[in-house]
């Protein structure tokens, strides 16, 4: 099985970037987190940060063909951007989205997802444990 996780925008950035909303772990020290999970589930698991909203939109399309499962992390496009969440309609595979801080208890603008209507799940507040949880569900939504 084979999952891919797609880390937005600002999120190569943690550990120093608002720590007391988004944590003190880079991102590295989360992707090495989860590749050891991913050993644990049997899973082949990739990791890829990108910034630019057609860059996530070009991984989703070119994910289509060999992964089973993705996890996304949307970043702030979870919020507004139309173009990803079609891009995530437009797959037959499962698509899960976590978040790190709980968008339901933030800001007026972070609670609404424009993503979720698309995606399988989500997973939201556990800080970097949010991915582990999503990987997991990923997982158990791929029948092998
Ligand atoms: C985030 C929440 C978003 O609102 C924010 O723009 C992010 C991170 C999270 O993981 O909590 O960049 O997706």
């Amino acid at each position: 099985m084979r999952v891919l996780v797609i880390h937005g925008p600002n999120l190569n950035l943690l550990g120093e970037r608002e720590p007391d909303v988004y944590g003190t772990e880079t991102l590295d020290e989360i992707d090495t987190r989860l590749r050891a999970l991913a050993r644990e589930l049997n899973v082949e698991l990739q990791c890829v940060q990108h910034n630019a909203e057609g860059a996530i939109i070009d991984e989703l399309h070119s994910a289509r063909d060999s992964y089973d499962a993705i996890v996304i992390n949307p970043g702030a496009y979870t919020h507004y951007s139309y173009a990803i969440a079609d891009a995530i309609a437009a797959l037959r595979i499962p698509v899960v989205e976590a978040h790190l801080s709980n968008i339901a208890a933030r800001e007026t603008f972070r609670r609404t997802s424009v993503l979720a209507p698309v995606c399988r799940g989500t997973i939201a507040g556990f800080g970097a444990q949010s991915y582990a949880l999503a990987l997991r569900g990923a997982a158990a939504l791929v029948k092998r």
